[in-house]
């Protein structure tokens, strides 16, 4: 399976419904959090969906005091989940209980296991990508950091692209602030889409797979729609350009 372009964030979803509906209309990768507190809404809402299972991409991240307790922990969402295993399992910030060689490399017994099927990170800086592949030998399955308009760490792209490995983008929708952005909205109005629409075009179009988190169908079904908008060069120029640095996760 191909990562898919677009995902689905569930933080803040509590209605199962919410998540059959993202997958009726072709959500095909979920993105949870034991933080999020809603594996089992999540996991209630595949199984309503009843696609088959090879064909969605699960993920979830162990908690940063969770780090030193990765087996259990795992076990423990995938009974929330109810699933016999996830496609990606995150490291969800290296804090807390993070160290490298025990956490990493109890993963990898997770994914020799079958439990989990790609090892992967969130709110890695370079110098812990570093580490990572000092480790494990190999780059993460996926890296999810903020990326949006208003926040944009060109870093982590650069390595992803050098590395060949996803790059995953977190509150692509900057939390509800692009609507006031001028180039974004001059975007917007150029192709006849809502500036949200624009944000997530422009992500797609550098190769990036945002995950925007949505409850209603007509938030689910305008964020699928920025799968069909292509922008131009200069209309990603634009949003590149966008100076204001306006973190929502700051450390
Ligand atoms: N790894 C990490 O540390 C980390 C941190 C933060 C978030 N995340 C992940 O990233 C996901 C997304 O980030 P986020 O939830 O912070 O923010 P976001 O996706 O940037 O924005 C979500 C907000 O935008 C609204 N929205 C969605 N589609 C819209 C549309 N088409 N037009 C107008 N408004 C729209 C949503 O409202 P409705 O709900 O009403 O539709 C919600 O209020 C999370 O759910 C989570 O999975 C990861």
């Amino acid at each position: 399976m191909d990562f898919p372009r677009l995902g689905l964030g569930t933080m803040g979803i509590d209605d199962p419904d919410a998540v059959t509906t993202a997958i009726d209309l072709g959500y095909r990768h979920l993105d949870t959090a034991q933080i999020y507190d809603n594996e089992a809404v999540v996991g209630e809402g595949i199984d309503q969906a009843g696609v088959d299972r090879d064909d969605l991409l699960v993920a979830t991240k162990l908690w940063i005091d969770q780090l030193d307790r990765v087996r259990e922990s795992t076990v423990e969402s995938l009974d929330r989940l109810g699933l016999d295993s996830v496609d990606l399992l995150y490291v969800h910030r290296p804090k807390g209980a993070y160290d490298p060689e025990s956490t990493l490399s109890a993963m990898a017994e997770l994914r020799d296991d079958g439990l989990i099927d790609g090892i992967a990170v969130s709110n890695f800086e370079i110098g812990d990508l570093d580490r990572f592949a000092d480790v494990l030998g190999e780059p993460p399955a996926a890296n999810q950091v903020e990326y949006h308009p208003l926040f944009q760490p060109e870093d982590r792209l650069e390595h992803a692209r050098e590395h060949d490995y996803p790059l995953v983008a977190y509150s692509p929708l900057s939390g509800g602030e692009v609507d006031t952005v001028e180039p974004i909205v001059e975007v917007a109005d150029r192709h006849g889409i809502t500036p949200e629409q624009a944000s997530l075009a422009w992500l797609l179009a550098k190769g990036i797979h945002p995950i925007p988190k949505a409850s209603s169908r007509e938030h689910l079904e305008a964020n699928r729609a920025a799968l069909d908008v292509e922008l131009t060069d200069e209309d990603v120029a634009a949003i590149d350009a966008v100076e204001r640095e306006h973190e929502l996760y700051p450390e």
